[in-house]
């Protein structure tokens, strides 16, 4: 199986019901989990325009919280009911953007299994830490402080380096199974999570990526906007 998740960050808001019809449209390989990661304001119209097809939906982040006095917050309850599967907790914006430590990121994950959802915890090194040679080491320290302690089928995992997000730079193959792999011997006990590679995948570089061993799909951002683009990303999960 092949995850295809499109995280849409905080765009597409006017195209939301335009986009989540033409992908409803699209052919999905047999071999292939899609999802799309609309803002929150979206997630009600991306619902209704895929509902019979066969994408699922996702949101971008959620509160460690139940319910209570978090003015802004989005609980893990409120999305399962809108008709998510998926939510992304950890993602490096959020980390860096706001101050988003290992263990609030645990705790998102955690309130999300409870609630039903399956979480897309991320974790990725800086171009600062990959040059220094501590990349595996970061992401050792993410992914024992971040992932829950609970069967590893009950999350996913994305690897998205910093430095290759939006930038148009991929680490090499080789690169991304080294890490992959390395996620993977930290991880697996009786079961296995998927691992996502994240990080300016595009229609001209998915499958090459998605073949690539240890990959089991891929958490796309810009690419994710473009029905024809993104469509071509999913035939890539074939
Ligand atoms: P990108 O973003 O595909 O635009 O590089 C990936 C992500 O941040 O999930």
């Amino acid at each position: 199986m092949k995850y295809i998740f499109g995280n849409w960050k905080m765009n597409g808001f006017t195209e939301a019901a335009a986009l989540s019809r033409s992908l409803a449209s699209k052919p999905i390989p047999p071999s292939a989990t899609v999802a799309i990661f609309p803002p929150f304001v979206s997630l009600q119209t991306a619902a209704k325009e895929l509902s019979g097809s066969k994408i699922k939906l996702g949101a971008q982040d959620v509160s460690a919280e139940k319910s209570g006095a978090f003015t802004g917050d989005i609980s893990a309850e409120m999305l399962k009911n809108l008709g998510c599967d998926y939510v992304i907790v950890g993602h490096s914006e959020r980390r860096a953007l706001h101050g988003e430590s290992d263990a609030l990121v645990k705790s998102k994950a955690t309130a999300a299994i409870a609630a039903g959802l399956k979480p897309v915890i991320c974790v990725g090194e800086s171009i600062k830490e990959r040059d220094s040679g501590k990349y595996l080491e970061v992401i050792t320290r993410q992914i024992k402080d971040s992932v829950p302690s609970v069967n590893s089928d009950s999350y996913i995992i994305a690897y998205e380096p910093i430095w290759a997000i939006g930038s148009g730079k991929t680490p090499s193959c080789a690169q991304i199974t080294e890490v992959h792999k390395t996620i993977a011997s930290l991880l697996y006990r009786d079961t296995r999570a998927a691992i996502l590679y994240g990080g300016s995948v595009k229609a001209s570089n998915a499958s090459e990526i998605l073949k690539s061993d240890g990959v089991d799909g891929v958490l796309v951002g810009g690419a994710s906007l473009s029905a024809d683009e993104f469509g071509k990303i999913i035939e890539a999960g074939n």
